[in-house]
Formats: structure tokens, sequence, C-alpha cells
């Protein structure tokens, strides 16, 4: 992109001000994060902080087959790992979009749809080994769920868009178990895990030393081995939090962060996603941070200009019709993955950007509306990755590794961490003005998880029939 700028200055400066988060804020989310964080530990109805019933991480000499399932924003995937040990594995698996229908449609529905997809991948992965007795079957489901025990998770809420609300509080393990079950499929599945818990485990697999797990993908969230002395919660139901090894891994459902706070930086774009969004006044972090969200931020911002004529109107600087601007004008008709592409153009007229608005809108672009095209999807972006370093570093904080002087190993994984143009990039800038001007701090790792959810699945599995004296 050439260093003169041909966009409109006015309207750059007046974005900047909405989307800016300087440094100066940071000192006052991190603590207020870090408050939420520590109460969830304590008290109900706060941040969820669900203790997971996984008492420890793996050595990384775990061996076996172990199948698992990963149910995220985005796709179905079923999984045959092979834990070879000394951290190494082999993983065969086969992926679905999840369907619009699907994920709008009755959630007994996608169960039993899950159901025949496990069916179809036995039968073409599995059909070789002569196994006796059942496969175990680690469960990786990415929605917050109120664990009452390893195998036993009622869903809180949905997020990401799903809306099955029949299946609301009930056990998803009961039933995805009865759908596997009703096909006569030789499957127990033994472990619910969320994927951040099997981002966690997986990286923990091979990377000893690993005790926090993140997602920066459709979704944000965030697990962490705790100690079992922090977690004072008693939660009516659930037998009890107590850890044999006196530690007990955390999903910190951080995607809930700010909702009863009033701490996120939110302007009039946020907000307005959120009210239009399926569960107004929740996830309120995740809105801001991760990859559904920003993209359908960028959206609202392109639409907007657009409609007061300050985009897409060539010189004639006409304002656009909602009808005008086609799919541009509906709701999620712009993902994480185009946006990724439009900011990482480098050409020097913006030849991507210009390809994408008059392939997929049918809209011209001038120079000037590529280059505030750019300019929005970096602000968005660049909060979003400021937003998560915000996170990180109040866990670290939470778990008082400020001071210490061993190596901090955080296992992420997600499209947006994995693909997106310098978000990582970002986000190591960002923690590094948020946590460098301490007297001692840790060096902190940020390793791209392999497969978190599809190996962590099958550890959780692995782990459990360990613990319960199960032949794998
Ligand atoms: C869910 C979490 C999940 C995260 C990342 C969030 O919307 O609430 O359970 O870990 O997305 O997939």
């Amino acid at each position: 992109m050439s260093s003169v700028s041909h966009a409109d200055p006015a309207v750059i400066a007046r974005l900047t001000k909405e989307f800016e988060f300087p440094v100066t804020a940071y000192g006052d989310l991190v603590s207020q994060f870090t408050k939420e964080l520590h109460e969830g530990l304590i008290q109900e109805n706060l941040m969820p902080m669900i203790p997971t019933f996984v008492y420890d991480l793996p050595n990384g000499e775990e061996s076996g087959v172990v199948l698992s399932l990963d149910l995220g924003g985005t796709n179905l995937r079923v999984c045959r790992t092979t834990l070879k040990g000394k951290g190494e594995f082999e993983i065969i698996h086969k992926k679905w979009t999840i369907s619009d229908a699907l994920k709008k449609g009755p959630g007994k529905e996608l169960f039993a749809w899950i159901a025949d997809r496990i069916e179809e991948f036995l039968n073409v992965h599995c059909g070789d080994t002569h196994k006796e007795g059942r496969y175990p079957m680690g469960m990786t489901f990415s929605f917050p769920c109120e664990q009452l025990d390893i195998n036993v998770g009622n869903l809180i809420n949905w997020t990401k868009g799903f809306r099955g609300t029949d299946v609301l509080g009930q056990d998803v393990v009961k039933i995805l178990q009865d759908c596997i079950d009703a096909k006569k499929l030789d499957i127990t599945v033994n472990a619910l895990i969320n994927d951040t818990v099997g981002t966690l485990l997986a990286t923990a697999y091979r990377h000893p030393g690993c005790e926090i797990g993140i997602i920066f993908g459709t979704g944000t969230n965030c697990a962490y081995l705790e100690k079992q002395s922090e977690i004072t919660k008693i939660k009516p139901g659930a037998a009890n939090y107590a850890s044999p090894t006196d530690r007990q891994i955390i999903n910190t459902e951080w995607g809930s962060f700010g909702n009863t706070s009033n701490a996120l930086p939110a302007n009039e774009y946020d907000r307005r996603l959120d009210i239009k969004s399926s569960q107004p006044g929740k996830q309120l972090y995740e809105k801001m941070v991760s990859g559904l969200y920003i993209s359908e931020l960028a959206r609202t911002v392109f639409h907007d200009l657009a409609l007061k004529g300050e985009l897409f109107a060539q010189s004639s600087e006409k304002s656009k019709t909602s009808e005008e601007l086609g799919d541009l004008a509906i709701k999620e008709r712009f993902d994480g993955a185009m946006m990724g592409a439009l900011d990482g153009d480098e050409s020097v007229n913006l030849d991507v950007i210009e390809r994408h608005f008059l392939t997929n809108y049918n809209l011209q672009t001038s120079l000037s509306d590529r280059e505030t095209i750019k300019h929005i999807c970096h602000l968005i972006s660049s909060r979003a990755a400021r937003l998560s370093a915000v996170g990180i570093a109040a866990l670290i904080k939470q778990r008082e590794l400020l001071t210490s002087q061993k190596e901090v190993i955080v296992g992420i994984d997600g499209s947006l961490f994995n693909k997106y143009p310098k978000f990582r990039e970002h986000l190591e800038d960002a923690l590094h003005e948020i946590l460098g001007s301490a007297a001692v701090r840790p060096e902190i790792s940020l390793i791209n998880a392999e497969d978190g959810s599809g190996v962590g699945g099958a550890i959780a599995a692995y782990l459990t029939c360990q613990q319960k004296g199960l032949k794998i």
C-alpha cells in the first residue's frame, strides 16, 4: 500500500477514536479481569470458572488408540488418535461443516446427525481393527457446560450462533451416548472436555510445563491448571470438586468477561452487534475478540459508512441503500477468513480488496474506499489482539506467575491465532506492553497447539480410563 493515504482523514480519525484501545487503559482492565477470574472460583453466577474433573496433565508417555469427537463453532470432526508416547501421536480425522440449519435447529437433531457421522467414520477408519470391547471416546464440546463429573455436563447455554433450546440444561454426554447406543456402535463416551481443556492437554503432552490452554477462533476461551485450595465454591448436585492430585483444570469461559462489570471499552458498533446477537448481554468479551464477531463488526461498519455515503460512493458521494449493498447488508455474510484476507492485502492498489467486493457483493471500490476498508479491518483486529493480551496477562497475574522466573508456556489454537495476518504479532506486542514494565517477569512462550481439540479429547479419554483402572 502506498504511504500517501487516499482515505478521508475525517472518517479515519472518527473510526480510530471509536476502536482505539490505548496502552494507558490496559492496567485497569487487567485488574478487573483478574478480579473476575478470582471471584468466579469462590462464587457462582459470576465468570463461570468451571471445575472440569480433569485432575492432572499427561506426562507424554501415554500410548494407545482412542477416539475423539470435536464439536466446534464451525465444524464437526471425528478423530482416531494413536498416542505413541514421547509426546508423539498420529491422527486420522474426518471433518464436516455444520450447516446453518443444524446450528439453528433443534439440538436433538444436531446430536442425531453427529451419531450418523461417527458411524460413517467408524465404518471407514476403524473397520480393520479387531478391538476387544468398546472404544473409549473423548467428547470435545466447545460450549459452556456445568460439569457434574468427567462424563456428565449440562449445557448452560449455546454460544457462537447455535440455538437448539430443546437441549439446554441437559447432559450432552447422555444425549450423544443415547444416539450412539441407538445405532449399536461400540463406543463409550467417557470424558467431556471443553476445547480449551483439549488445547491444554494436547500442548502439555508435547511440552511438559504447559498449564494454560487458549482458543482464539470462532469463539474465545481459556482453561488452566488451578490449585484445588483456590476453588472454594460449592455447586449443589456435583459430588464434590475434591481432586486426588490437589490440582484441577478450570474452564474459565472467559468470553463472559465484562458481562456484569461494564468494564469493556465498548462503542456504538459493539452495542449494536450485541443487541442483534442471539444472546444479548452475554459473551461480551468474546464479542470484541473472536473471529465470528470481529468480522461481523467490520461488516457493520462498512454497511454504516456506505449508508452515509462514505464508502462505495465513487466520486458522486452518493449514499447506498441496503438493497444496493446486496449480501453485505446481511448479518454474518462477511467472515473472519475474508477479513483476514483483506487485512493482509499488501498489494499497491489493494487488488484483493477490490476483487473481494466486486465478486462477492458486486460493489465497485475506489482506492480511497479500499484503504478505508483495510484500516477498519486493522483497527478491529488489533483491538481484538490487545484485548486478548489483557486476558492472558490477567490469568498470569491470577496464577501469581508474574514474578516467577519459570517459563510460562501457553498452548493456543484457533483460526484467529493460526491464520489471521499479524494477530499473533499484535498479541505479543501488547503482552510486552502490559508486562514489560514489571521488574521481574517470566519468559512467556505462546505455542501453537497441534490439533488441540482432537488430540486433547483423546488424551482426556485415555486419562479417564487410566484413572478408572480400565484397559485402553
Ligand atoms: C464457548 C467456549 C469455547 C470457545 C472457543 C465459546 O463461545 O463458550 O466453551 O471454548 O467458544 O471455542
